[in-house]
């Protein structure tokens, strides 16, 4: 008899945590608070940090949004930061490991854009996907 089960045994660790939302198509809204959705697998840490970064601007963009997330909550409404939520294009969601570790990115979402909610400019311009692999952040010193 075969089996074709030993085909699935290897599927289950091979993925870590990835960001579903927000996506590059979907973007955020510039009111209100927003939705970070995750998968995650039993290998990855019990929480991390959401940061919203855009490595497009001068000087980068970096703000924590909320800390010791549960990673098993899959996903977590953020609220804007004390200064609002930022215009433009070329944010990216990184969830990192802790609030004093900003650069150890577990996963990162696609670029994407904030969008006013009714009705005004809708001026989604294309952003160059620049790469920000290996990239040290440095992040003015906060209140964290
Ligand atoms: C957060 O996750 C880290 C790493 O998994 C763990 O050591 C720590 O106990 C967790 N903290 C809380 C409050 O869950
Ligand atoms: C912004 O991020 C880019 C890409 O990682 C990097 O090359 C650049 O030096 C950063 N600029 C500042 C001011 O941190
Ligand atoms: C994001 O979408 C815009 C169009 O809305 C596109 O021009 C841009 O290349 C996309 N960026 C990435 C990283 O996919």
């Amino acid at each position: 008899m075969r089996t074709v089960a030993t085909l699935f045994a290897f599927a289950a660790s091979a993925l870590a945590l990835q960001v579903t939302q927000p996506t590059n198509a979907t973007g955020w809204s510039t009111s209100g608070s927003n939705t970070v959705a995750w998968n995650a697998v039993s290998t990855d840490p019990s929480n991390f940090t959401v940061v919203l970064v855009n490595m497009n601007e001068f000087p980068n963009y970096s703000q924590i949004l909320d800390a010791l997330v549960v990673t098993s909550l899959d996903k977590q409404s953020v609220n804007p930061p004390s200064s609002g939520w930022p215009t433009g294009h070329g944010f990216q969601i990184n969830l990192v490991a802790d609030n004093e570790h900003l650069s150890t990115i577990l996963a990162q979402s696609e670029q994407f854009s904030f969008i006013a909610p009714s009705g005004s400019s809708s001026g989604v311009s294309s952003t160059p996907a620049s790469s920000a692999s290996g990239a040290t952040m440095t992040v003015p010193a906060s209140s964290q």
